[in-house]
């Protein structure tokens, strides 16, 4: 099937097997290896991208329902500019372990503060309710989010 879409502000077309996941088409056809892909059930969270500003588990569509939208992956999650808020404020309290959850928390976590300015803690636990995150307990990771939440965008 031929498909177009945008994806981190670079447009594509091409041809991709009907049955391509899309989480395997950022992967495997545009190398966006930043994409994690955990349980391919929905469950984890690890494949979340932006698909027309909105979080997506990408294990869970086909990158031809994509077809004319518009998505960001954690490549293209910060606009160019190094890390952003949620990025710095994870990496500088390192609240991470083996940080296989970090892309799909980090998109998550900074779709929700672009809607929450002033979050408080259940606010964020909720917000990332589908990420798994096996190693760190999430504790470091929502005061992080919340840390984050602090800074000026
Ligand atoms: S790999 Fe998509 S939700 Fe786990
Ligand atoms: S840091 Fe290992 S899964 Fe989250």
């Amino acid at each position: 099937m031929k498909i177009k879409l945008n994806v981190n502000s670079e447009d594509y077309t091409g041809d991709v097997e009907p049955r391509l996941l899309l989480v395997d088409f950022l992967r495997d056809t545009l190398g966006l290896t930043g994409t994690h892909v955990g349980c391919e059930t929905g469950s984890c969270g690890s494949c979340t991208v932006l698909l027309d500003g909105r979080p997506v588990k990408s294990c869970l569509m086909l990158a031809a329902q994509a077809d004319g939208s518009r998505i960001i992956t954690i490549e293209g999650i910060s606009k160019g500019e190094g890390m952003n808020r949620v990025q710095k404020s994870i990496s500088e309290s390192k609240a991470l372990q083996c940080g296989f959850c970090a892309s799909g928390i980090v998109i998550a976590a900074t779709w929700f503060l672009e809607r929450n300015e002033n979050p408080n803690e259940s606010d964020v636990r909720e917000a990332l309710s589908g990420n798994i995150c096996r190693c760190t307990g999430y504790q470091p990771i929502v005061d992080a989010v919340l840390n984050a939440s602090k800074e000026v965008k």
